[in-house]
């Protein structure tokens, strides 16, 4: 049986708007996600796989509950835990402020990880930044990057003994199409030129992140050996049809807009064509400062985490027939050379979320060409309207999923990509951006359903138990279903970890 490296990261990811709650306690003050959910508050009729905008006051109650989410995350047996950072727990007030009861916080969640020898990952942003940073701006001003300079001081002087691997920013692509371009995520501004700007200050603050990391090495705050990376959502195109000129010519439209201009800047330290077009359209020259170039010029980071669910099925939409199935998706609306499809004939989730494995080896292989960095995937996971009976959840579909995608990660390994860990998301069900509550992504269930938030277990948490322990082989034909399933009845009857 092939095994994964010895010191290969078998982590799961969670976000701390999406787990943490608590969001007015320990000194915590509101951020663009708190007043998002709470102004569009919107539950939609049961049963029904559509967006759920629910108050992200307690979400999972991570926050009280993360010494029980660590010996839960033991049982798992996993070595890496990644997290979403919240900003506004550490900064509430201002950019100068550092808030000690936040500090407090992520210190005992961590260390109660770091003792069961789970290393943190963190991420320092997700799309969520504090009230007071988005009336000065937010991400698409420069106010962000002094203010970010300074969170990233904080995150590795005073985290920084916990681990030795950290990433910079989650999604930039999702998070500005979805909150620059479109409406979908606060700060929801639907304003091209805006969009432009975010992408700017994100990318430099990835490399401004990179200067305090090293002089945090040198001053000894973080381990000589640390990484710093960057999570970005590729999704690797291939061309409706494969002998259509026009759909090979818009899938590299595509990956423009949906890859270099998001690992570039970070990567080789450049920006690409479109965003240097961009620039001359939107008359932005003022805003691109020799300076940040330089600086982003000499950080390039050490790391691609990649968050992978689906590839995008690409058309040229000027020779779209009405006769398949196609939707347009945000990416989209950068560029109108690039449609993103859904043909009849793929496999979907029941959140119609494209399902082919394969991709990740294939855009393993060419992530790597491309930026000779090693990998890690950072989320990889599917959301699904799971039943619970006798306590616990026989998630087979998870399972399923998750077992062809890390065979995946196998195979780009074997193939000789450098892949360093498999982080998938989520280690418990949490509140989902398109999908509230009702769109369940974790190995361990959370009763949100009578409000109780109290843990169960799934089978697949022992399903990832089993791969990490180097027992399973991939083989689709021999997982061990009833295993799981009995396993998880018979932790549910006699762990004490659910019991908090
Ligand atoms: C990723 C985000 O894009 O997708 C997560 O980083 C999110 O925050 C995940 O939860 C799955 O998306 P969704 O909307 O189904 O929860």
């Amino acid at each position: 049986m092939k095994k994964f490296p010895s010191n290969f990261i078998f982590s799961t990811s969670t976000c701390s708007y999406q787990i943490e709650g608590g969001r007015l306690l320990g000194g915590r003050k509101h951020s663009n996600w708190d007043k998002f959910t709470i102004e569009n508050y919107y539950i939609p009729p049961e049963g029904v796989a559509a967006r759920e905008i629910a108050s992200i006051d307690v979400a999972a109650d991570y926050y009280n509950r993360y010494k029980q989410d660590a010996k839960i995350m033991k049982k798992i047996g996993v070595n890496g835990f990644t997290y979403n950072m919240d900003w506004a727990r550490i900064f509430p007030n201002n950019e100068d402020e550092v808030n000690e009861e936040g500090i407090k916080f992520y210190e005992k969640a961590f260390k109660a990880l770091y003792k069961k020898g789970i290393k943190l990952i963190p991420i320092l942003y997700h799309w969520d930044s504090p009230l007071w940073l988005e009336e000065k701006g937010g991400t698409s001003s420069r106010a962000f990057l002094e203010a970010f300079r300074k969170f990233a001081r904080v995150i590795f002087t005073r985290l920084g003994k916990y681990t030795d691997i950290f990433y910079v920013n989650d999604e930039n692509s999702t998070y500005t199409v979805s909150a620059y371009l479109d409406d979908y995520n606060p700060p929801r501004k639907k304003d091209e030129k805006e969009f432009w700007k975010a992408v700017y200050y994100l990318s430099i603050s990835g490399a401004i992140a990179k200067q305090e990391f090293e002089l945090a090495k040198k001053q000894g705050y973080v381990s000589q050996k640390a990484l710093l990376g960057i999570d970005h959502d590729w999704c690797p195109p291939l061309p409706y049809d494969a002998k259509n000129k026009d759909d090979i010519k818009a899938c590299e439209i595509f990956n423009e807009y949906n890859l270099n201009l998001y690992l570039d800047p970070n990567i080789l330290g450049t920006f690409p064509k479109c965003f240097h077009d961009a620039i001359k359209k939107f008359k932005l020259n003022d805003m691109v400062l020799e300076e940040d170039l330089k600086i982003l010029k000499e950080n390039t980071l050490d790391l691609i985490g990649w968050n992978y669910y689906r590839p995008a099925i690409i058309a040229n939409p000027k020779r779209l027939k009405k006769k398949i199935k196609w939707q347009v998706e945000p990416q989209t609306f950068i560029t109108k050379e690039a449609y993103i499809v859904f043909p009849k004939t793929e496999r979907y989730t029941s959140w119609n979320w494209l399902i082919k494995p394969e991709y990740l080896s294939v855009g393993a292989k060419i992530l790597w060409e491309k930026y000779q960095r090693p990998l890690m995937i950072i989320e990889n996971g599917i959301g699904y309207f799971d039943v619970r009976e006798n306590g616990i959840v026989n998630d087979t579909y998870r399972i399923d999923y998750l077992n062809e995608h890390l065979q995946q990660v196998q195979i780009a390994i074997d193939q000789g990509i450098p892949f360093i860990g498999y982080s998938l998301w989520t280690y418990c069900d949490i509140f989902s951006p398109s999908g509230g509550y009702r769109k369940k992504y974790g190995l361990v269930g959370v009763d949100f359903e009578n409000k109780t938030l109290s843990r169960f277990p799934k089978s697949s948490m022992f399903w990832y138990n089993d791969v990490i322990n180097n027992l399973t082989t991939f083989d689709q034909d021999k997982l061990e279903y009833d295993k799981y399933k009995n396993l998880a009845l018979e932790s549910y009857q006699k762990d004490k970890i659910w019991r908090k």
